[in-house]
This record gives C-alpha cells, sequence and structure tokens, in this order.
C-alpha cells in the first residue's frame, strides 16, 4: 500500500536510504523534503521539523511558516518513494515564490505516476484543515513538476522571474 505519512523513527534507516539515493544521483535540492540533506540523524531532523509544526510555539524570526512534513511510503517494500512539505499558509516569499506544497520523488521512481500520487495526497492534507485555493510553483522548465501540477488541476496563473533562482517560476492554484 502506498500511503502518504509524516516522518517516524521506526523509518529512520529508510529515509536515510532516500536521502543517500537522492545525493547519489547529483539531487541537492531536496525540494519538499525539509531540509533533510542538511541532517544526519532522525531526532535532529525531528526536532527541525517540529520547530515549525505549531504557529503558536514558533520563533517569528524563523522565517518559515507553519508546515508538516510528509513521505510516500510503500508499506510493503518498506521503502520512502518521495517527500512533500505541506505549508497551512503563506508569507510573501512563498506567494511569490514557494507556493503551499514542496516534493520529490526519489530518482530511480520517477515517471511512475508517484508524483502525481503524491501531490494529490498532500493537497488532501491542506483540504483537511480547509486550504482550498492552494498555490503550487516551480520552475518554468521543470516539465515534470508543472505536468505533475496540470494533472492535480493546477491552474497557471503567471510566470516570475526570480533572480533568487535566475530564472522564471510558474505560479498555479489548485482550487479544491
Ligand atoms: C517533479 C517530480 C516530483 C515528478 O514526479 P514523478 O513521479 O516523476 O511524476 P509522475 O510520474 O507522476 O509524472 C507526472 C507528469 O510528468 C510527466 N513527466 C514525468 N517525468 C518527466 C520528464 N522527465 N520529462 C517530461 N515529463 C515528465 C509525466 O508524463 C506526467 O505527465 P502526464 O500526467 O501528462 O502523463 C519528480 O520529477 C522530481 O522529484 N523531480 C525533482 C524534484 C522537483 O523538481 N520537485 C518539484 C520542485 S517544484
Amino acid at each position: 500500500m502506498l500511503t502518504l505519512i509524516p516522518p517516524i523513527k521506526e523509518y529512520e534507516k529508510e529515509i536515510f536510504d532516500f536521502k543517500d539515493e537522492m545525493l547519489s544521483f547529483g539531487d541537492i535540492e531536496f525540494n519538499g523534503c525539509g531540509r533533510l540533506e542538511q541532517y544526519s540523524s532522525f531526532e535532529e531532523w525531528k526536532d527541525h521539523l517540529d520547530s515549525y509544526a505549531d504557529r503558536n510555539k514558533m520563533d517569528p524570526s524563523c522565517g518559515l511558516v507553519e508546515g508538516r512534513q510528509y513521505m510516500l511510503f510503500d508499506t510493503e517494500k518498506k521503502r520512502v518513494l518521495g517527500m512533500a512539505n505541506v505549508r497551512h499558509y503563506l508569507n510573501d516569499f512563498l506567494m511569490n515564490l514557494g507556493g503551499h506544497i514542496g516534493y520529490s520523488i526519489r530518482p530511480t521512481e520517477r515517471g511512475k505516476g508517484y508524483g502525481t500520487l503524491q501531490l494529490k495526497l498532500a493537497l488532501e492534507k491542506l483540504k483537511e484543515i480547509g486550504v482550498n485555493d492552494v498555490l503550487v510553483t516551480c520552475d518554468d522548465d521543470n516539465t515534470a513538476s508543472y505536468k505533475t501540477i496540470e494533472s492535480c488541476g493546477g491552474t497557471l496563473e503567471n510566470k516570475v522571474y526570480s533572480d533568487k533562482y535566475g530564472c522564471f517560476i510558474r505560479r498555479y492554484w489548485i482550487n479544491q
């Protein structure tokens, strides 16, 4: 069974196997992975994730908004297929460039429909908390990502140039 679940200690080995595969394929951006690339133990990564899991307990200067980390997990194979970071509201940066949801599928599992499934399941998490208008963004030339967004019903609002990323960013809204 494929399911979108929060990261748990029980799957620490599988989580770091996902990280190692991303690195071995040179995928250093770790989109939607909650900065997993910066951590080498589950506890440290979880502390970071917990630091922005509740808007009432956050450091206002941290620059993040309340959000949750999820992973697309194959319960039979015990394998992390992907990661999705779900933000509960938008700050200026997210409204312009980052959007409500960031995501990655591990390199060896791409092109099999998992990206679309993961985005659909991440959208459900937002729907559960009453977020019906969801912004999802990607680089203008990231065909796999914009097709994923379009498969989930995304409507392109515009493309904005980002000095930070040195490219145009597509901004899509998904109304659910
Ligand atoms: C973007 C990403 C999550 C897509 O995941 P995926 O599992 O490969 O996506 P799917 O298999 O569900 O395919 C989704 C759509 O993209 C298309 N697609 C997938 N890989 C593609 C590729 N390399 N080139 C062109 N189209 C591609 C599929 O055909 C499908 O389109 P369709 O619905 O019109 O048939 C994955 O490529 C990834 O992790 N990329 C690196 C991280 C990243 O870019 N994250 C997004 C940042 S905004």
